[in-house]
Formats: structure tokens, sequence, C-alpha cells
């Protein structure tokens, strides 16, 4: 496991929390506010929240070759609900939750099958009726090593005998290649984007930016998620490594200068191989 450490270019007026996201307003902020537009039909949905996703599209590729249709499943911290709503209109059965629903008027008027509960997956009482299957998507980034093992006795509880997990990993793993990536060469593309900003903002009389440091939340290696699995009796069926380009995006040097330059694009995916962020895995409870 490594601590997952983020480093923000912001505005010097602005502030952030430099812990773990707790409330749903810092999460919401995360993910950029969630605003509720672009729900004029499932189509403009879609287009705004899902087709232009390769992490998204990475989750509906596993979900829809290991979900059955039938089952139902709930949706452990379900954000905004792009995938779910996918599946949903395809006839699945899905119960969504989180601390708060995310544009909840707009997506029932989409979605009429659209369910919700609003549950905290690590403080509320497990529901009585279980399901057949639980999907977790980017979430487990936020829990430290003893939630992570409360969580996978929470998600044991929440499945009926034989149930299906469905996790993902929620960031890249604790691998070499990714570590140099967020301990160092993130770091120093923020601090020169930010000294160059700062350079161009002097000129002009515009506001300054800083360099924050926040704590994100942890990267585990694929063992690690299996193993705490395995000590709830959820034993691994299938894993599936995708996005591979995703972390790179991260860098502003990539996505404003070296995406440019004929084949690195190519070259960054195969290296990226190594540090997928999309890491699916599907667990069977065998009791
Ligand atoms: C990064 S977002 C992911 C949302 C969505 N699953 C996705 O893939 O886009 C993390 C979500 O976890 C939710 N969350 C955080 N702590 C939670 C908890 N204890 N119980 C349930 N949901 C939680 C947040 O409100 C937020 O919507």
């Amino acid at each position: 496991m490594r601590v997952w450490n983020k480093t923000l270019v912001m505005p010097s007026t602005e502030s952030v929390a430099t812990s773990v996201d707790k409330t749903f307003s810092e999460h919401a902020r995360g993910m950029g506010g969630y605003p509720c537009s672009g729900y004029g039909s499932a189509a403009e949905f879609f287009a705004t929240y899902f087709d232009a996703s390769e992490r998204l599209q990475s989750y509906d590729a596993f979900l829809t070759a290991h979900l059955p249709r039938e089952a139902r499943t709930l949706s452990i911290a379900s954000g905004r609900c792009a995938n779910e709503m996918r599946l949903v209109s395809r006839g699945y059965c899905i119960v969504c939750s989180d601390l708060e629903p995310v544009c909840p008027g707009p997506t029932r008027a989409l979605f009429p099958d659209y369910a919700f509960m609003k549950w905290d997956a690590m403080a509320d009482p497990i529901p009585v009726d279980r399901f057949d299957a639980a999907i977790c998507l980017s979430f487990v980034y936020l829990l430290s090593p003893d939630a992570l093992d409360a969580f996978m006795e929470r998600v044991r509880a929440v499945l009926a005998p034989g149930g299906l997990f469905i996790l993902d990993a929620a960031g890249s793993p604790d691998h070499l290649v990714a570590n140099v990536l967020h301990d160092v060469v993130l770091p120093l593309d923020a601090r020169l984007s930010c000294a160059l900003f700062n350079l161009w903002a002097r000129a002009r009389g515009r506001e300054r930016r800083v360099v924050r440091r926040k704590h994100h939340g942890y990267r585990y290696a694929d063992t690690e998620f299996i193993a705490a699995a395995r000590r709830h009796g959820l034993v691994l069926e299938a894993i599936s490594h995708m996005d591979f380009e995703n972390e790179w995006m991260r860098m502003i040097a990539y996505r404003r200068v070296l995406l440019r330059v004929p084949f690195v694009r190519a070259a960054m995916r195969r290296v990226g191989r190594r540090i997928p962020y999309v890491r699916m895995f599907a667990f069977r409870c065998k009791e």
C-alpha cells in the first residue's frame, strides 16, 4: 500500500482540504461539482458523462461481461450513476447508493427505473434484504488498510451466499512506475507549470497560483485487494486491467506538449500497461 498524495496547482485565494475527502460536498468538489446539466435526453446524458470517458467505458466492458442481467445488484458509492444507468437502460436491476443522491430528479426523469438508497457504506446498518451482487467503482482509494478490511466484511454481509462482488481498484497500483510518477514526476510537473503560469500572470497583472499537496487516498497492489477480500470469504474469479493513459494525463506537460509529439501516445500507452488506472476484480462470496 502506498499513500496517494496529489499535487494541485490552484489560485492562491482558494483553499482545499489537505486530508482525504470525507463529506459529500468534498467528494462532489473532487468530481467537478456534480452539475445537473446534460440531462436533456438519455443520449445527451451518456454523451456528456459516459462516451468520452475511457474509465467508465472500461468499467462497462467488465460489468457487461461478468454481471448477470437478472442479479439484484447494489452499487456502492455510485456518484452520478452513469455506468449504472447505462446498465439499467439495458434491463439490469441496480439499486444505487451513496452518501447523497446526485441530480436525483433529472436522473429519474430520464430513467424511470432509477432506484437510490442513501447509504454510508462504512457506517450505516447492513440492508436487511441481501443482494445477488454488489459493484463498487472508484471508491476504495479512500480507504486505509483497516478501513479496506472493514469494507470487505461489510460487502460480504450485504451479499447473499454465492453472491458476486465487482470491484474497481480506483487508481493505479502500488508499483515502481506509478510511485515515481506520483511522488516525483507529478510534483515537479506541477511546480514547473505553476512557475511558468506565474511569470505569465505577473506580466498581465493576473492572480498568482500556488502548489498545494493533498492526501487523496491510498494505492494498493492487486495482491492486497485479493488478500483483503479472501479474509472475508470473497474469492477471486476474474481480473482485468484497462485504461492505460489516464495516469499520464495527470501530467500538464503530457497534455500540453508531449501528446503533440508523434508516436509518444502509443509509447506511453504501452508503458502505461504497468500502471492501469482501471483494475477490475470479480469476487465470489463462498458462504
Ligand atoms: C470518486 S466518486 C466515484 C463515483 C462513481 N462511482 C464513479 O465511478 O464515477 C466517489 C464517491 O464515493 C462516495 N462516498 C464517499 N464515501 C462514501 C461512503 N462512506 N459511503 C458511500 N459513498 C461514499 C462519494 O460521495 C462519491 O460520490
